[in-house]
């Protein structure tokens, strides 16, 4: 069984085709970065209509760098939501047209689920059932992942995501949309102890979590002064510190309550070096294995999407003709569709 998967839920257009046998065989994305930099944020009709652009010419690439053509796909998955509307629905009717055009299946993918699995993506990759952290742009969440569809969130951010406080608080510190990957490089040259920022939430029980107070704490920091490239970066180690911290420690809870032994890490944050190293130690001290995939996959990828989008057609799941794609959509709202999804 073999996939073409489409993801454009927000400023990436990304395609990639994935073989339940051979596993991913193309994956080919288009940022659109450098053109919402200017507005310092994401402008959704500008996204909506770059992904109009890109889409087919990034498909037929992707189609040819994998070898494959309409005969050898078996069905075409997109990004249903959760995202910006415009860009949901420009892939959404995409795809549904193409395998409409090629009748084939089409698959609708829930974004989070794509950033869940993705980790099956490597050869190092878990069996499930696992426990995830994940942290992206627009959510942060502990889940017991239990079967393919059956998702039980444990705990999460009750106001900004993990992504989010890293954007805004990069903002503060002058640094360019979005901002996380260029953060954690300034916290590099930071001196630990000059600040300590709080740990939100990890002196009440319970696993969610709370990170905008963090951007206030660096506002403070930073008032009154003109800070020069160290204080910067002083700030941005605490910052990166108290997010890492409070979201290892989470994770560490989450363990002990579960009986889970696989940790797996996803979504665009868990490319952040330092929190891998700190996941990594309390996996190990909780008997756990820690499972990530390569940095280009925690960030969006249409290859999460191909990917979950096989394993769905595999366990017999597919849509309809008419077309659909959902801005806001609660994984827990997904329903099991088999367990599938193993490795070793
Ligand atoms: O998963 P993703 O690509 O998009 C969403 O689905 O939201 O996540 C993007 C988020 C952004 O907030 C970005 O700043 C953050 O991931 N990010 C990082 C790093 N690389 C990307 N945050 C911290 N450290 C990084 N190295
Ligand atoms: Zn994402």
């Amino acid at each position: 069984m073999r996939v073409l998967g489409i993801e454009s839920s927000c400023d990436e257009t990304a395609v990639a085709v994935y073989d339940q046998r051979l596993g991913l065989l193309a994956h080919q994305l288009h940022s659109q970065i450098a053109m919402h930099q200017a507005y310092g944020g994401v402008v959704p009709e500008l996204a909506s209509r770059d992904h109009v652009a890109r889409l087919l010419p990034l498909v037929r690439t992707v189609l040819a760098a994998s070898g494959s053509n309409r005969q050898s796909i078996d069905g075409v998955a997109y990004t249903a939501g959760p995202g910006l509307i415009g860009a949901l629905l420009v892939g959404a009717s995409f795809a549904r047209s193409l395998a409409f055009a090629w009748g084939r299946p089409a698959v609708a993918v829930h974004h989070l689920e794509g950033h869940l699995l993705a980790p099956l993506l490597e050869a190092q990759r878990p069996a499930l059932p696992f426990l995830a952290l994940l942290v992206s742009g627009g959510h942060t969440q502990l889940v017991d992942v239990q079967a393919l569809g059956r998702y039980r969130i444990l705990g999460e951010s009750l106001d900004d995501a993990a992504g989010e406080a890293f954007d805004k608080t990069a903002k503060l510190l002058g640094l360019p949309y979005p901002g996380g990957a260029a953060l954690a490089r300034l916290a590099e040259q930071g001196a630990a102890g000059r600040f300590t920022f709080p740990r939100p939430m990890l002196d009440r029980p319970g696993l969610d979590f709370s990170f905008s107070g963090l951007k206030t704490a660096a506002l403070v920091a930073l008032a009154g002064r003109a800070p020069d490239p160290q204080m910067r970066a002083d700030v941005a180690l605490a910052f990166e510190e108290a997010v890492v911290e409070t979201l290892a420690e989470k994770a560490r809870r989450a363990l002990a309550t579960t009986a889970h032994r696989r940790l797996v890490v996803a979504g665009g944050v868990a490319a952040n070096r330092r929190l891998r190293e700190r996941l990594a130690v309390v996996a190990r001290a909780s008997g756990a294995q820690l499972y990530f995939p390569r940095a280009e996959f925690c960030t969006d990828n249409g290859a999460m999407i191909a990917l979950a989008g096989c394993l769905r057609l595999a366990a017999g799941v597919s849509q309809g003709l008419a077309m659909g794609a959902r801005a806001h959509w609660v994984l827990g709202e997904l329903t099991a569709v088999g367990d599938e999804a193993t490795g070793d």
